[in-house]
Parts: structure tokens; C-alpha cells; sequence
């Protein structure tokens, strides 16, 4: 089952994010998004929305799956339940990850440096730049 997360589930986000050293940032629960079986949290997923600047900028954070149900189409859900539920024919989603891999099966393409730098400005200063790990991808929801 996939449903909004409340505040009572940061605990159990917390503690699947920190499996894999993610960390919450700033985010909050009714940024995500869980994937829930058997009354436990599978899975996660943020989504951020900055409607700050001309064109609506909307990113994928903080996804992580239990390491025992890896592999079996829930990271899939939750990235496809977030598309067809919050981004708008026009919109672009964007994601930085260390799993691109995982995001070009969903249909992600990558994006160059420089795009990349241009959309987080914090990259440009960044002590990792040159050797960052994170591959920056975007996706663009086509109209049917
Ligand atoms: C990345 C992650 C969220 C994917 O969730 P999942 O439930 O395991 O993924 P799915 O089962 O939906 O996999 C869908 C496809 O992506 C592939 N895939 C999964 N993880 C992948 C990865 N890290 N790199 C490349 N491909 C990956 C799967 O093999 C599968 O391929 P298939 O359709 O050919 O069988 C999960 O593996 C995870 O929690 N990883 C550790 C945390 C992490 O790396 N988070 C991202 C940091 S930004």
C-alpha cells in the first residue's frame, strides 16, 4: 500500500533512511510518501516542490527501500505513484542520486554538469565537486 506519510511515521523514516546513511534534511513527513506492508514502512520517498522561481522546479529526495524487499518493484511504486499523483503535464522532476541506474528504468534521462549546476547552486561551491557522486537526472512527464 502507498500513503501520505503522517508525523507519527518520522521514526520509522528516519530509521530506514539512516539503513543506508540518508539523512531527513530538512524535510517533513507530508513530504512523503510510504510504502507500507504488514503495518510496516517498506519503503520512502520525497517529493519538494519550490515554487519560488518562474517555472515550477519539483525533486525526488530522500528514496530508500528496506534492505530485505529490495528488488521487488516497490522503489518502482513509489516513484510512479508520486508522477501520477503530484507532477503536472508540464512540470519537470528531478532527482540527484548516487542509483541512476534505478531512475533511467522509470524513464529518467541524465543531465549535464552544467545543467546540473545551474538548478542547484549549492553544487557549485561544493567541496566534492569534480568527484561528486551523485548523477543528476531529470524527467518530463509526456502527454497522452
Ligand atoms: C534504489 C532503491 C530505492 C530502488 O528500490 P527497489 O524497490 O529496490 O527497486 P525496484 O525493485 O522497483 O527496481 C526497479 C528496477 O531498477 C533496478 N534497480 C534497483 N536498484 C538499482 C540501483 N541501485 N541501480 C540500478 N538499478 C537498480 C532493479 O533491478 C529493477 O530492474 P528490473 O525492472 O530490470 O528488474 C532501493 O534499492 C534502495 O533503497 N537503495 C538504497 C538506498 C538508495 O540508494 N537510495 C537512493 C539514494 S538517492
Amino acid at each position: 500500500m502507498i500513503r501520505k506519510a503522517e508525523k507519527s511515521d518520522l521514526p520509522a523514516i528516519q530509521r530506514l533512511l539512516s539503513t543506508y546513511f540518508l539523512d531527513i534534511e530538512e524535510l517533513k513527513a507530508e513530504d512523503f510518501m510510504l510504502a507500507e506492508g504488514e503495518g510496516k514502512v517498506l519503503g520512502c520517498a520525497a517529493l519538494i516542490r519550490d515554487g519560488s522561481s518562474e517555472k515550477e522546479f519539483l525533486e525526488i529526495h530522500s528514496i530508500a527501500v528496506h534492505p530485505n524487499f529490495r528488488g521487488k518493484g516497490i522503489g518502482s511504486r513509489l516513484v510512479n505513484h508520486l508522477i501520477s499523483t503530484s507532477v503536472g503535464q508540464d512540470a519537470e522532476l528531478y532527482v540527484k542520486t548516487t542509483a541512476p541506474g534505478f531512475f533511467e528504468k522509470l524513464g529518467f534521462v541524465r543531465i549535464s554538469d552544467s545543467e546540473k549546476l545551474s538548478l542547484w547552486k549549492d553544487c557549485a561551491s561544493c567541496e566534492h565537486l569534480g568527484k561528486c557522486t551523485q548523477h543528476a537526472l531529470k524527467y518530463r512527464k509526456s502527454r497522452e
